[in-house]
């Protein structure tokens, strides 16, 4: 097994513009890290790159101590999984699971073995004569699994390998691949779109936006402390409420709604001293669903007190969704199921002075 070291990456297909931009992840051995961000990111670029399907316009690769920029896929140890799973329609299960390795003139024996083993592991050794088009989407997307298994390689790359799946069949898949982690004890590499994914997938999540990292760390991390606006509107369900506005500090510390509609007193927030700094300019304040509650907790003063007009209620079962209108934006409140909410009653709300998050509006970094 090995880790796999990005430095200063870059790609530009053919004379366009660069599509990755001077990308740095370090991915240790054994290692499962998820490439995350909206569609058209780079993510199967960079994915694509690793394994050696796509040229390589600027920086270094390497896997374990070994630089690969100019080494042929076939040669990086490397087995990719790819969303449409790419088996061949014509040949059974078990032939599609040791065709790679009868290219490499294995002994007979050693695939059978191998393949066996990997069947097993993902429960479809009763599936071994199907052919492909005789078995459900879940059932394809194992078989896909297990012919980068029985290669035995460094390193899996997977590009978004869940998404043709159902609901159901994506959350069960999802902790059959963190088991498959743990029992192969490999380095994996997972590209999706889908930050449930990221976050329930990660040992390491690394968050991009057009072919720039916007910032790589454990899915806690990202979730507590996102490092710009960007990651904090796309980590984490219901995305981040965020409103406009500018610190004042020639009193005592307050946000001020860009509308003028809302004040809040920041003698409390924790981090009071950094966001004197930005006296008089723009800033974004943001706050997640559920650091907006009912009632305060043992600390009165740590709160804001709001009475909303309520927009609309989600009764989830488990936990009561409650949307409303603030200036221009709409924010969403996730309040516990335990007391009904009237949608047609305004709704007294605190929000919790301790996890506001700010961001400078210009540059979108978080103040910290
Ligand atoms: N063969 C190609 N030639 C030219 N441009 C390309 C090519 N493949 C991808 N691109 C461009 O590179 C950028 C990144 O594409 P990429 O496929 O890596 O995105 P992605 O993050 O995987 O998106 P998605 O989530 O939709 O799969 C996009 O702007 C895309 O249009
Ligand atoms: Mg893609």
């Amino acid at each position: 097994m090995a880790g796999v070291r990005l430095e200063h990456l870059a790609k530009a297909y053919d004379k366009g513009p660069l599509v990755i931009r001077d990308v740095n992840i370090d991915i240790k051995d054994k290692e499962f890290v998820v490439l995350v961000g909206p569609s058209g990111c780079g993510k199967s670029t960079l994915l694509r790159m690793i394994a050696g399907l796509e040229s390589i316009t600027g920086g270094h690769l390497y896997i374990g101590d070994r630089r690969v920029n100019e080494v042929p896929a076939s040669e990086r140890d490397i087995a990719m999984v790819f969303q449409n799973y790419a088996l061949y329609p014509h040949m059974t299960v078990f032939e599609n699971m040791a065709f790679g390795l009868k290219l490499r003139g294995l002994p007979k024996e050693e695939i059978r073995q191998r393949v066996e083993k990997a069947a097993r592991m993902l429960e479809i050794e009763t599936l071994l004569d199907r052919r492909p088009k005789d078995m459900s989407g879940g059932q394809r997307q194992r078989v896909a699994i297990g012919r980068a298994i029985v290669r035995n390689p460094q390193v899996f790359l997977f590009d978004e390998p869940l998404s043709n799946l159902d609901a159901k069949l994506r959350g069960q898949t999802r902790i059959e691949l963190q088991k498959l982690h743990r029992e192969l004890n490999a380095t994996m590499i997972y590209v999706t779109h889908d930050q449930v994914e990221a976050m329930t997938l990660g040992d390491r999540i690394v968050v991009l936006r057009n072919g720039d990292v916007m910032q790589q760390d454990t899915p806690l991390n990202l979730y507590n402390h996102p490092a710009n606006q960007f990651v904090a509107g796309f980590i984490g369900s219901p995305p981040m409420n965020f409103l406009p506005g500018r610190i004042c500090a020639d009193g005592p510390l307050r946000f001020e709604s860009r509308g003028g509609m809302l004040g809040i007193d920041l003698s409390e927030y924790p981090q009071a001293a950094t966001l004197r700094a930005y006296q008089g300019k723009p800033v974004v304040l943001g706050i997640r669903a559920e650091h907006i509650r009912r009632r305060p907790g043992p600390n009165e003063r740590r709160f804001f007190r709001r009475l909303v007009p309520v927009e609309a209620v989600e009764n989830m079962g488990s936990e009561t969704m409650v949307y409303f209108p603030l200036e221009t934006q709409r924010f969403i409140a996730r309040l516990s199921a335990d007391y009904p909410i009237p949608a047609d009653q305004p709704l007294d709300l605190f929000w919790d002075l301790g996890k506001l998050h700010f961001f400078d509006a210009e540059t979108e970094v978080a103040i910290r």
